[in-house]
């Protein structure tokens, strides 16, 4: 075999070693995000209590609380906007199906023609801003909600 031959197999191979490790790195970084919400990190809740208040409270309540009577549907047959504290159910999904609820909204992720007034926020924040904002509201959960959460994650993935 000719020194040119090898040195092609040389580059094939390193070349292909390169998109190896760059198609790991990026699963390696879509699933260290989509596992952890980051509510123990100061920096990010701030930036998520901003985003919460500008773009969440309005329909979920500025303390979380959730709209009046969330449980009962609306005349159009939607469902209200749930609290987003330890008396809702947000804490009951994990990480991955928060982040899908608040990237694509009610309707996409549900599918199968269900409506809802939960928008999709995908054209306005980025993942980053969205997993901030849902960091924010894991960081107001008691203890022990967290914990079960952090279970249930434990659990989804
Ligand atoms: C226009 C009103 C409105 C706004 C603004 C809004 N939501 Fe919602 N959200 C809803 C409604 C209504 C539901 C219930 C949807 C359903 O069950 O069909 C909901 C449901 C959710 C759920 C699912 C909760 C569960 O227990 O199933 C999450 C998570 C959520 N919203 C996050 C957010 C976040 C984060 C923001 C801000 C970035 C936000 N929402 C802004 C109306 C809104």
């Amino acid at each position: 075999m000719g020194k040119d031959m090898t040195r092609y197999k040389l580059g094939v191979m390193a070349a292909c070693l390169l998109l190896l490790s760059g198609a790991i790195w990026k699963l390696a970084d879509t699933a260290s995000h989509a596992l952890q919400l980051p509510y123990g990190d100061a920096q990010n809740v701030a930036r998520g209590e901003i985003l919460y208040a500008d773009y969440c409270a309005s329909c979920h309540g500025a303390n979380l609380q959730g709209a009046d009577n969330w449980r009962q549907r609306d005349v159009d047959g939607r469902m209200p906007a749930p609290p987003h504290d330890a008396t809702g159910h947000t804490w009951h999904h994990p990480d991955a199906v928060l982040f899908r609820l608040t990237k694509l909204g009610s309707a996409a992720v549900v599918g199968q023609g269900y409506e809802s007034n939960m928008p999709g926020f995908e054209d306005i924040l980025s993942d980053q801003e969205i997993f901030d904002v849902l960091g924010y509201i894991k960081s107001t959960w008691p203890e022990e909600i967290i914990e079960m959460h952090n279970g249930m994650n434990a659990n989804a993935n």
